[in-house]
């Protein structure tokens, strides 16, 4: 039986940083606020005109091939993971294999918010284990100043820019690579977080324009308590399913979303923060992109067969959990 495993991993994030400092002059906030409320210090921000989330990815793929010496002509099928898309279409997966090369891929978008990794990683796995494709990539690509409001200071200070890319391949050996995952879904997020207008349901128009429903719209209060919730119980559930106890698991990689959060769902779940991955002080929430940057960050830590568990909530709302076995 083949199994699924990363097997390559890279991330990039724009030189650009805004900091609290400068956003304190941007809206009225202050770095103590940030701070306290939600533990990010700075953020990237691609300031580069007409230059989109497919920007970002390219330069993330092109680290991957270049550090885990790819052939892209080899990458069958690249999954873009993005609620930043440089345009409705043509999707930004055939802009990224474009620019960086991919002549045999083929490739599309798929929208799973800030849990768009893990369902990418879940498709991928799928892809792999039934012998369909034997090398692909994930890139989580976001843009997200492209929709940030920085005029609202309950939400500007919350988002950063960057990409990650990773490249999933089959092994035979058993017990390592991507062993589970739980989703889940539930429509009632649409009301606490979205971007109102520009899709089908509401299209440009100067009124909409006018009312800024072209920017992020988030009720941060409900949208934190369902994010501790479900982070935590799908990690809970399954760790459960694999019978794992917090220590057995070497790391927890939740989605760097709010340091609050991410403490809330690690001591529920009792996991000392040692255990637990962020970097969230110095990139924001960077939506999908966000678990994988981190890994890649962490990635010297890691050791093979290392046991992991990934957990991201999101818009939709969308969340859930992966159970990996660490095999690079
Ligand atoms: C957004 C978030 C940080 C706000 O924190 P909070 O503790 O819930 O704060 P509240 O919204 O209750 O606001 C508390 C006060 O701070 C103020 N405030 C909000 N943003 C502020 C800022 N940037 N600087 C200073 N004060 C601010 C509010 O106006 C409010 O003032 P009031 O009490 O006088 O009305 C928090 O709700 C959150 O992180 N939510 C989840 C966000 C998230 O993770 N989204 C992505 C999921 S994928």
């Amino acid at each position: 039986m083949l199994n699924a495993r990363i097997s390559g991993l890279a991330s990039y994030l724009p030189d650009d940083i805004l900091d609290n400092e400068m956003l304190s002059k941007m809206v009225d906030t202050n770095d103590e606020w940030i701070t306290t409320r939600v533990g990010i210090k700075e953020r990237h921000i691609l300031h580069m005109p007409g230059k989109g989330s497919s920007y970002l990815g390219i330069k993330a793929v092109e680290k991957l091939f270049k550090e885990y010496n790819v052939n892209p002509d080899d990458i069958e099928l690249l999954i873009c993971a993005t609620s930043n898309p440089d345009y409705r279409f043509p999707s930004t997966g055939s802009i990224i294999c474009e620019g960086a090369g991919l002549k045999n891929a083929y490739s599309y978008d798929m929208e799973a918010a800030c849990a768009g990794f893990i369902v990418a990683l879940q498709e991928a796995r799928a892809y792999i284990c039934s012998g369909i494709y034997k090398k692909v990539v994930i890139v989580c690509a976001e843009k997200m100043s492209s929709m940030v409001n920085y005029q609202d200071r309950s939400t500007c200070p919350l988002f950063g820019d960057g990409a990650a890319a990773v490249l999933v391949e089959p092994t035979e050996e058993q017990g390592v690579g991507i062993i589970d995952g739980v989703f889940h879904v539930d429509g009632i997020g649409r009301e606490h977080l979205l971007m109102k207008a520009g899709g089908s349901a509401y299209p440009a128009c100067q009124e909409t324009l006018d009312a800024g429903e072209h920017l992020l719209f988030q009720d941060g209060r409900a949208v934190y308590k369902h994010a501790v919730t479900n982070m935590l119980t799908s990690s809970l559930d399954i760790m459960k399913r694999n019978n794992l106890t917090a220590d057995d698991v070497a790391y927890l990689i939740p989605h760097q979303a709010n340091l609050r959060i991410i403490e809330a769902v690690a001591d529920r779940a009792k996991f000392p923060m040692e255990k637990v991955l962020v970097n969230i002080e110095h990139t924001g929430n960077t939506s999908a992109a966000s678990i994988p940057i981190c890994l890649d960050e962490y990635k010297s830590k890691l050791k093979k067969g290392d046991k992991l568990v990934l957990t991201a909530f999101g818009a939709g709302f969308t969340w859930g959990a992966m159970y990996l076995v660490w095999d690079l």
